[in-house]
């Protein structure tokens, strides 16, 4: 899968695509990244790329001519590549849009400044327009970096031949259950005794109940969306009786529920 980011700030994308499992996927060829200085397509001999906004008002809003420029140039190698618009005022983002948009071969970011952009760059070549959450950024650099690394989760091979993403939390609709490694105990608090039991069937058991407790204590949202089993509906009454709230979170206190 390729993916060409169209940037004012072309350097902001190296080091966080360059490490760990995005670096790996980079180097295996699985995904590409290539950065596209939008500056470098304006017309302007002092490579201006904003200007102000027709009929007043605070700030700069990006010209059309650069975005149109850049853009054009990535599609006149691929007429097909599905062309994204990263802003507040978008769809918002999650598993679901990341996993239909691993689907596409080529995808191109456009990240806005500024007050965004000429709304004739929208019209005339974005399919799509996404937004990561309900708060303003900067610039769309970061959210494009977050869409990146959530859709190559989804591109075979990227997380390993024995892993998938389709095992992970929001895959089920259920968050994760806690884990734990070495030492047993750390400072008395203790490993739960299931886990070094050996009992494949009880681990799975515990492993699924404290998924459901976790989840109903920090995303009830989610757990009306989830499929649940019989099993699991036993489960989550035993979690309600229970006055257990280990698996509460921390800020869960400032929430002012329950
Ligand atoms: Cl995609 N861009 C900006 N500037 N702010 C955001 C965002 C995008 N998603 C959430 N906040």
């Amino acid at each position: 899968m390729r993916f060409d980011i169209l940037t004012l700030f072309p350097r902001m994308f190296s080091s966080p695509l360059e490490e760990s499992i995005l670096g790996k996927a980079v180097e295996k060829r699985l995904i590409q990244i290539q950065t596209i200085n939008i500056r470098d397509f304006s017309l302007d001999k002092h490579q201006v790329v904003d200007d102000t906004p027709y009929g007043g008002g605070q700030g700069m809003v990006m010209k059309v001519e650069p975005i149109a420029r850049a853009i054009e140039s990535v599609k006149s190698k691929n007429p097909s590549a599905w062309t994204v618009y990263l802003t507040p005022q978008g769809n918002p983002f999650n598993q679901d849009l990341a996993r239909r948009l691993s689907t596409q071969p080529h995808l191109i970011l456009l990240c806005g400044r500024y007050e965004g952009v000429d709304e004739r760059a929208r019209e005339l070549f974005i399919d799509e327009e996404i937004s990561i959450g309900d708060y303003v950024l900067t610039g769309g650099e970061l959210a494009a970096m977050v869409l990146i690394d959530a859709v190559s989760r989804f591109i075979p091979g990227v997380l390993g031949s024995d892993r998938s993403a389709e095992e992970d939390s929001f895959f089920n609709s259920l968050l994760e259950y806690p884990q734990y490694t070495r030492p047993p105990d750390c400072r008395g608090s203790c490993v739960p005794e299931v886990l070094l039991s050996g009992n494949h069937s009880a681990i799975s058991q515990w492993r699924r109940k404290e998924a459901l407790r976790r989840t109903s204590l920090r995303r009830p949202d989610l757990l009306a969306k989830a499929s649940l089993s019989e099993e699991d509906r036993k489960l989550l009454k035993e979690i309600r009786n229970s006055s257990d709230d280990c698996a509460r979170l921390p800020i869960g206190r400032e929430r002012g529920e329950g």
